[in-house]
């Protein structure tokens, strides 16, 4: 769930920057709208790439559809009212109705494609359920792991068997907020990095968003701040081996999780022009860079050493794109 597969749509996370709390300039109607403008034209180019694939997309790029929408609804409301940045507002809300329309047909497409699935996370593609955050907050350097284990045994099946667990919508479960000892074992594992280590975030962000306090859960927020702690470690470990290509993918998963977890550290403005900088100009998509380059490749070695990636679901386009 919600590994990568839509990289393009992860750029949603740059829009609660455009809340004015976290990047400085951003706090004049000049500055949001300098950076809404290239945010938001990114946005509705990815939006059509994906809009001509449609009958092709993944569960995960449906869920895009609908966190992306939730956030411009957010900004387009805080922004109506300032004559600087209405025509931005209306833009945001033309892009969100678009979305509310191609995330009902993708579910139409999916029901076909995958109906066990849908059927699993439907409850994450409901209005209400992307709930923003409404304190910020920043990672706490001293939570970083000293080393990552191995994560062999790890894979998305038994995660996305854990998620529905937490939903209520798995074979053994029909009630929200379930918590097997598997899962608990699971998703509170220390030392684990990469995708792993996303998902159990994701699993602790989703409990907290649909209420659950009970037991472990009333730990949420320690586990939240565990697991975005470490994530910023090594969205730093990716920045500084410059973004090798495998590791855009779960840089930007990164800031789109903590991001919703509300760590606004995670909206860096240079972050942001890297991610923009990766739009493929013609198609509008995040794909693999044409670039052959010896460096790279022994960047990439190294990085996927630390980043293993399970990406059952990931989709890929012809021609390579991966959105
Ligand atoms: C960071 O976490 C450590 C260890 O839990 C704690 O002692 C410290 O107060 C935290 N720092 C901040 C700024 O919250």
């Amino acid at each position: 769930m919600a590994s990568p597969g839509l990289q393009l749509l992860l750029l949603l996370m740059a829009l609660p920057l455009m809340q004015p709390f976290s990047l400085p300039g951003l706090d004049t109607a000049e500055g949001k709208a300098t950076i809404a403008g290239p945010v938001l034209s990114a946005l509705e180019r990815a939006t059509f790439f994906l809009e001509e694939r449609l009958p092709e997309i993944n569960l995960d790029c449906a869920v895009g559809f609908q966190v992306l929408k939730v956030q411009l609804q957010s900004v387009q409301e805080k922004w109506a009212r300032d004559p600087l940045l209405q025509l931005l507002s209306l833009r945001m809300g033309k892009l969100a109705e678009k979305l509310e329309v191609l995330l009902q047909r993708s579910i139409f497409y999916l029901k076909l494609s995958d109906p066990k699935y849908l059927r699993e996370f439907q409850p994450t593609l409901l209005p209400g359920f992307w709930k923003l955050p409404r304190a910020w907050t920043r990672t706490n350097a001293s939570l970083v792991y000293p080393t990552f284990e191995p994560q062999d045994f790890f894979s998305e099946e038994t995660s996305d068997s854990c998620l529905a667990q937490l939903l209520g919508t798995g074979e053994d479960s029909s009630q929200p907020c379930g918590l097997s000892d598997f899962c608990r074992a699971l998703m509170t594992k220390p030392g684990c990095s990469g995708y792993y280590l996303s998902h159990q975030l994701l699993f602790f962000l989703w409990a907290r968003m649909m209420g659950c306090t009970k037991g472990l859960f009333s730990q949420s927020q320690h586990y939240i701040n565990l697991f975005c702690a470490n994530m910023m470690d090594l969205n730093r470990r990716a920045e500084a081996i410059e973004y090798a290509y495998p590791t855009r993918d779960i840089f930007m998963e990164n800031i789109m999780f903590c991001g919703l977890s509300g760590f606004s550290d995670f909206y860096k403005l240079r972050w942001l022009e890297a991610i923009l900088s990766w739009q493929k100009v013609r198609e509008g998509c995040f794909g693999k860079p044409d670039v052959k380059d010896e460096e790279l490749s022994k960047a990439i070695q190294y990085q996927q050493h630390f980043l293993r990636r399970v990406k059952r679901r990931e989709k890929q386009f012809t021609g390579n794109e991966n959105i």
